[in-house]
């Protein structure tokens, strides 16, 4: 359960977070390509070298809707249901994948601001992204 402090945690992060989506996104999927590189499936269809246009303009999408989350951080559910709905019925995307995912994403954040990411901040943060994906797996059965 995210507690008030975590909610505070995680707005004051993405305070540093939201001018950086397409930047931060793209590195993030960089990474999740590269260290887990059976993600890669669920992309056929993007061209996935480094720079391509698809990967930062889908990085950007998927920061874009972890700041939708931030910013309706007491009811991530209905603040992301449509996202849901299409990763459960339509995407499929097995649900480990969205460890693997928030795992490079925390790598992306202490790169660029390892002062702020406190073992304090790092629980918050943590803890968010695992709200985001119990979401986004929510709809699967
Ligand atoms: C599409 C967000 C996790 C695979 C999308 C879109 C968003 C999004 C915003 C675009 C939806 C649209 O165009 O209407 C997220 C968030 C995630 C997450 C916030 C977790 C924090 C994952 C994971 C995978 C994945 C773990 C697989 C490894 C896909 C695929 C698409 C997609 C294949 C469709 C891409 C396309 O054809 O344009 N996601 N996603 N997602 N996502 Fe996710």
């Amino acid at each position: 359960v995210l507690t008030p402090g975590d909610k505070a945690n995680v707005k004051a992060l993405w305070s540093k977070v939201g001018s950086h989506l397409e930047e931060y996104g793209s590195e993030t999927l960089e990474r999740l390509f590269a260290v887990y590189p059976s993600t890669k499936t669920y992309f056929p269809h993007f061209d996935l070298h480094q720079g391509s246009a698809q990967v930062r303009g889908h990085g950007k999408k998927v920061l874009s809707a972890l700041g939708d989350a931030v910013a309706h951080i007491d009811d991530i559910a209905t603040a992301l249901s449509k996202l849901s709905d299409l990763h459960a019925q339509t995407l499929r995307v097995d649900p480990v994948n969205f460890k693997l995912l928030n795992h490079c994403f925390l790598v992306v954040v202490a790169i660029h601001h390892p002062g702020a990411l406190t073992p304090e901040v790092h629980v918050s943060l943590d803890k968010f992204l695992t709200a985001v994906a119990t979401v986004l797996t929510s709809k699967y059965r």
